[in-house]
């Protein structure tokens, strides 16, 4: 779905605790998902033109970002799309290790927006292995990258994190709708990364949830929100 000031419909998804934290603060990857989880995140994953994620998250997860449904890249590929969502990320210092999985993994087209005085290094740092963008000084506005997308034929992204992206997204009014998982644990760290980083999070005052639905998934629950900003 298009949304009507030429940006992407945008959702946010992420699983978090039942004390709110997306990780904890230990050195290896959490797992709050399910099997019956991830098969829903596969499906969201192929309805959508883009998958964004920050830099922190390519660094800390070293996630692939693929559709591993064989038929689910086959309906995508049947109408016409290409094999996997295009990959994004967003970085301000430029630390983008080349070897991450976020560019091995899958055939897909990867994009990386950075501040412009940027640009150079991390365009010969990554080569050809993905598209690099140089916008702003020090940081990327958030409906810039939207913007930009929109007319690489993005009409449906989906932002898989972490902390501060979905806050940096969400505080600038540019969410439509936030799927949360919750996972049936407590990480009980102060440290551990929120669904959205409190220090990012400078939240219009006008803004609102709406549950759109919500489904047990196995012990986990999923509850889908309309993000509206009245
Ligand atoms: N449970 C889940 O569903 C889930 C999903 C994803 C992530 N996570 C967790 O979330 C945590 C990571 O969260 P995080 O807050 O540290 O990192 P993050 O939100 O993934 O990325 C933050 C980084 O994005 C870049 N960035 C932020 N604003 C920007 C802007 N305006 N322009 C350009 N670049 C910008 C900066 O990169 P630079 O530092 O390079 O400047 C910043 O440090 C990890 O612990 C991960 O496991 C959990």
């Amino acid at each position: 779905m298009a949304h009507s000031q030429s940006r992407p419909f945008v959702f946010i998804h992420t699983t978090a605790s039942l004390d709110g934290s997306i990780d904890h603060s230990g050195p290896e990857r959490l797992v709050l998902s399910n099997a019956t989880h991830l098969a829903e995140v596969d499906r969201l994953r192929a309805d959508s033109d883009a998958i964004l994620i920050g830099a922190g998250t390519l660094r800390r997860d070293n996630p692939r970002l693929l559709v591993y449904s064989e038929k689910l890249r086959e309906l995508r590929r049947s109408k016409g799309q290409s094999e996997f969502p295009i990959k994004v990320t967003c970085t301000c210092s430029g630390e983008i290790p080349a070897g991450s999985s976020f560019f091995s993994a899958g055939n897909g087209e990867k994009i990386v927006y950075c501040p412009a005085p940027r640009l150079e290094a991390l365009t010969r740092q990554l080569g050809t292995s993905a598209q690099t963008v140089g916008m702003g000084n020090n940081v990327v506005a958030p409906h810039f990258i939207l913007q930009d997308l929109y007319r690489r034929g993005v009409r449906r992204l989906m932002i898989e994190g972490g902390s501060s992206i979905n806050a940096l997204f969400l505080s600038s009014g540019l969410v439509d709708e936030l799927w949360l998982a919750i996972a049936p644990l407590v990480i009980g760290a102060e440290t551990a990364p929120r669904l959205f980083n409190p220090q990012k999070l400078s939240l219009p005052t006008n803004l609102s949830f709406q549950l759109l639905s919500a489904a047990a998934l196995d012990g986990l629950v999923l509850a889908r929100y309309a993000v509206r900003y009245v």
